[in-house]
């Protein structure tokens, strides 16, 4: 089944100058990256975006590391978007990555772990909605 996903390319990414490299590996791997913008996320949109998060001790740092500098926010479409942008993404914890992640290759930390990708169906509805209005998406 076609399916869209939501996909940020977070802080660390946009501040080592490597989203370009990242929407490489995207676009290698069959996605289409339907809708693009470059955001500033706000404290109260991060705190919003990861409300399914509030109740972990990470929460706080997590919204404000988002806040913290430009975000590239996007939608991809492809087969099954949903898993295989969490397969290419590899683990959150970058130290457990596979070989050939974007998290492998890329991030520094597990809190700066370059990309978010939607985990579900209903997520990735109401993360693409958060950012997204119709009319900015072109498949
Ligand atoms: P992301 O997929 O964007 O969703 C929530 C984020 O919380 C996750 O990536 C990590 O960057 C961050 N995070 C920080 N600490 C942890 C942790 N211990 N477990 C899971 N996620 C964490």
């Amino acid at each position: 089944m076609i399916q869209r996903t939501l996909s940020i390319l977070k802080p660390d990414a946009t501040d080592r100058n490597i989203t370009g490299e990242i929407n490489g590996m995207i676009e290698a791997a069959g996605f289409r990256i339907i809708a693009q913008k470059r955001v500033l996320i706000t404290l109260d949109q991060a705190r919003k975006f990861y409300e399914v998060h509030k109740e972990r001790p990470f929460y706080d740092d997590l919204c404000a590391f988002l806040s913290s500098a430009p975000t590239v926010v996007q939608v991809l479409e492809k087969e099954n978007a949903i898993n295989d942008y969490r397969t290419l993404m590899g683990a959150t914890n970058p130290a457990s990555a596979d070989e050939g992640t974007i998290r492998k290759r890329f991030a520094p930390s597990i809190d700066k772990n370059s990309v978010h990708g939607s985990d579900s169906p209903e997520n990735a509805a109401i993360e693409i909605k958060f950012f997204f209005s119709e009319t900015e998406i072109v498949g």
